[in-house]
């Protein structure tokens, strides 16, 4: 979603804040945190961030981004405020989320995750469809199968659509489960472009690379290897991890529009183009080992193809992704609940948009 300024919380939810963590000493006992930081590390996996995007984009030191996420120590209510900021979401909900956590006992589990709360709830509630959802993600076949011949014969493919019209979960849960499977079993650099998109690529290459890496060494890499795909382009970059990882790569760009809406620097955006396009020049045809598929809203495709030589490659391999079908918004309610639910008593099927199997799924499964 596109930035919004966030609400500010209602009163009682403030006053609920100060009293819960003003007060020293710390403000929870001890084993809440990690699981607070487990939530709050998957909300930001959600939205395909590093950690060491996110403390850029909050503003905080890598390192505490990283010890709240172990539980090691407890946010603070200004890092509550600007992950909500971060990551577009309601203040509302972040507090709201913090609230359960300081209600519950000690490992009684993390309250407030839908996965846990939820464990066999079909349907991904306003999230996007992730790789661990793909045996629930049902209803665009031919795009996915659209999308994997683009994906194919080409080293660049998009998937462009409409705000919401499940572009990111058409590639997390369509193509990337697919591309996993195939024999060479690819890896996947996943990120947004966000405001320095070179940073944001080297943020997804060092964490595939070195997943356990303290966040300052993966601070300076980032940082070296970014200045350095700015400078020098991305295709040896990529060939050199696909060769320390003997396997082929696919980059994952969602929420392509970001270059255009966050970056600041137009040098920048058109060198990122010409550097994909460079890349998918230099790495033609079904038996490239380097692949980039991007999610793109329509209302900023105009932007991209204005680039004269990412047009030229993205041409041909582009994915409209259009509302679904009555058939595929069958498909898409139904066959989850097949597996996990005897009685479809209620539903309704009436809407063409994408939202209308979670609208239509979630509230009968909580009401069960
Ligand atoms: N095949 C599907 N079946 C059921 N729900 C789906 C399906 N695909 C997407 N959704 C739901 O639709 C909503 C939008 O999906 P998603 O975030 O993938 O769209 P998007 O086009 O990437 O959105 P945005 O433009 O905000 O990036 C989410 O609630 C998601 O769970
Ligand atoms: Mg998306």
């Amino acid at each position: 979603m596109l930035p919004r300024s966030p609400p500010r919380p209602p009163p009682r939810v403030l006053e609920l804040i100060h009293l819960t963590l003003r007060p020293a000493p710390r403000p929870v006992p001890e084993p809440l945190p990690r699981h607070l930081g487990s939530h709050l590390r998957r909300l930001r996996l959600d939205h395909r961030l590093s950690q060491l995007e996110l403390a850029t984009r909050m503003g905080f030191p890598g390192q505490t981004v990283t010890e709240v996420e172990r539980g090691e120590q407890a946010p603070t209510e200004r890092y509550l405020e600007r992950l909500a900021h971060a990551l577009d979401l309601p203040q509302e909900q972040i507090y709201a989320l913090w609230e359960r956590y300081r209600r519950t006992p000690a490992g009684a589990g993390v309250p407030g995750d839908t996965r846990a709360d939820q464990r066999d709830c079909p349907c991904r509630g306003l999230h996007a469809f992730q790789e661990q959802d793909a045996a629930l993600y049902h209803g665009r076949a031919a795009a996915v199968s659209k999308l994997t011949r683009a994906i194919g014969r080409s080293a660049l493919a998009g998937v462009v659509g409409a705000s919401g019209s499940g572009k990111s979960s058409l590639v997390q849960a369509g193509l990337i489960p697919v591309m996993r499977g195939q024999e060479e079993g690819w890896a996947v650099v996943a990120f947004r472009p966000g405001s320095s998109p070179y940073e944001a690529l080297a943020g997804g290459v060092v964490e595939l690379i070195h997943p356990d890496a303290s966040m300052d060494l993966s601070v300076r890499e980032a940082a070296a290897l970014s200045r350095r795909m700015h400078s020098e382009g991305i295709g040896q970059t990529l060939d050199q991890l696909s060769q320390r990882l003997a396997k082929p790569v696919v980059l994952f760009a969602d929420q392509f529009e970001e270059l255009f809406t966050h970056c600041p620097s137009e040098e920048t955006i058109r060198a990122f183009l010409d550097h994909l396009a460079d890349l998918a020049v230099r790495h033609p045809g079904a038996t490239s080992r380097i692949k980039v598929v991007l999610t793109l809203r329509g209302d900023f495709y105009g932007r991209a193809v204005a680039h004269r030589r990412f047009s030229d490659v993205l041409q041909d391999n582009v994915v409209n992704l259009p509302p679904m079908n009555r058939a595929e918004l069958r498909s898409a309610i139904v066959e989850p609940a097949r597996a996990r639910w005897t009685s479809t008593t209620g539903w309704s099927s009436g809407s063409s948009t994408t939202w209308a199997p979670t609208r239509a799924i979630c509230p009968c499964w909580s009401s069960r």
